[in-house]
């Protein structure tokens, strides 16, 4: 027997589960458009050698991979940054930048299912390419919280941790950290509170660190505040003052009340050289709702020519299960519209036309594709969530009327058919 059921991990959309999907693709599209940014898409399949990385990255061992009947090394992707740098590196000549571009894909991943993680999501990717200023970060950031908004969240549902590799580059460097080390020992001490401290002192000695600096590296991730960071570093360095100006541009923007500032933000993918962010539901009882960052080097690393970047992927699964949570936010429970059935099959060619009729003046119209009794009529609409029903007797077929029923309020109207 075959399971009904989707391979662990995975979804099936039934048409109500398309309701919440919808309502979060739409805003995600409609928020990206009304900030400048043009949509682009790609295949789910990628190159294998694209989406690899040896920067012991947890995405790069849950990529489902396989050969293809040539042996090509292929996979699903499980994000589409390395996709978008490949498109962008591929006509970066013709290309004007800065580039503003959105997509909503479908990315795998085989990760423990957890709340919140599944292994195949769609995100929402917003970025910018060739922008040095913050202004891209502070731009991106608010696209997404604008989303948010369109779906019914207020600022004040989320909190946006953010804080800058650079800086604690700078910290590192003031430990005596070589910079060669420091890409590998974000994504090291990305890994603290989800393995033992002692477990991420063994990973980090490999880089040739001493107890002491690793105890040293743990204070700095204590750190409370920009002052706290300024007293660390012998001075300010561009990096904070970087900071600072990001912080006046969230200002500016009237977003600084849901963004804060959290040294333990590193997000776990290696190419972030920059600001980095993590957004959560204010009571932070989920996993995280979107994160992004700066990353500079990705585009020269597989071979395009140099160029700055900023970006966020933002999925549909902590959103959906956050808007679910929240009780004043009205996801539609049908599709509505309305709903058109006859008694006889004597019916069914005025039925059809008074349907087009409608269809044509852009209702959204489900025809009955037999004769039905008005009772079985009126109960299948009732389950279907119609919102207006068109119900034709004998009598309806000479009329030059349609008489349209309301089937909330029960009250009917008539319009030239
Ligand atoms: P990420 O943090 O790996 O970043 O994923 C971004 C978002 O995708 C997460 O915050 C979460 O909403 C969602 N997500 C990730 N994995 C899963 C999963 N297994 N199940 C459900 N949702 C998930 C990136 O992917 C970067 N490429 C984002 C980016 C774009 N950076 C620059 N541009």
């Amino acid at each position: 027997m075959i399971s009904f059921n989707p391979p662990r991990g995975m979804r099936d959309f039934y048409p109500e589960d398309m309701l919440l999907r919808n309502v979060i693709f739409d805003a995600w599209r409609s928020a990206a458009q009304n900030y400048g940014f043009a949509q682009y898409d790609a295949c789910v399949v990628e190159s294998l050698d694209l989406l690899k990385r040896k920067a012991g990255e947890e995405i790069t061992d849950q990529i489902y991979a396989f050969k293809d009947k040539s042996n090509r090394d292929l996979a699903l992707r499980p994000e589409m940054t390395p996709t978008l740098a490949r498109m962008v590196a591929a006509k970066q000549g013709a290309l004007t930048f800065p580039i503003k571009w959105f997509t909503i894909a479908q990315c795998f991943r085989y990760e423990r299912t957890t709340r919140g993680r599944k292994r195949e999501h769609y995100q929402l990717n917003l970025d910018i390419i060739g922008e040095p200023s913050l202004l891209a970060e502070v731009e991106i950031i608010r696209t997404a919280i604008k989303s948010m908004e369109i779906m019914g969240l207020k600022q004040n549902d989320i909190i946006i941790d953010f804080s800058s590799r650079t800086l604690l580059s700078d910290i590192l460097t003031n430990l005596g950290i070589n910079e060669e080390d420091h890409a590998a020992a974000f994504v090291a001490l990305d890994k603290r509170g989800k393995i033992s401290d002692e477990a991420l002192k063994i990973i980090l000695s490999e880089y040739g660190l001493t107890d002491k600096t690793v105890d040293q590296i743990f204070n700095s991730l204590e750190i409370k505040s920009l002052k706290d960071v300024e007293n660390i570093l012998p001075k300010k360095t561009e990096s904070l003052q970087e900071l600072l100006q990001f912080i006046d541009l969230l200002k500016i923007y009237e977003i600084d009340n849901c963004v804060n500032f959290n040294i333990s933000v590193i997000r776990g993918l290696a190419y972030y050289t920059g600001i980095v962010f993590e957004a959560f539901d204010a009571e932070r009882t989920l996993r995280a709702i979107f994160g992004g960052g700066r990353y500079d080097n990705l585009l020269s690393s597989i071979g395009g020519k140099p160029a700055t970047a900023v970006g966020l992927g933002f999925g549909d699964v902590v959103i959906g299960e956050l808007l679910n949570m929240k009780q004043d936010i009205n996801i539609p429970d049908s599709i509505g519209g309305t709903a058109v059935g006859y008694m006889q099959q004597e019916q069914q060619t005025h039925a059809i036309k008074i349907a087009n009729k409608l269809r044509a003046r852009g209702t959204n119209v489900d025809l009955a594709l037999s004769a039905e009794k008005a009772k079985k009529f009126f109960s299948r609409c009732n389950k279907l969530g119609f919102e207006e029903a068109v119900y034709i007797g004998p009598d309806d077929v000479d009329s030059n009327e349609i008489r349209i029923k309301d089937l909330k309020t029960r009250e009917e109207r008539t319009v030239q058919a």
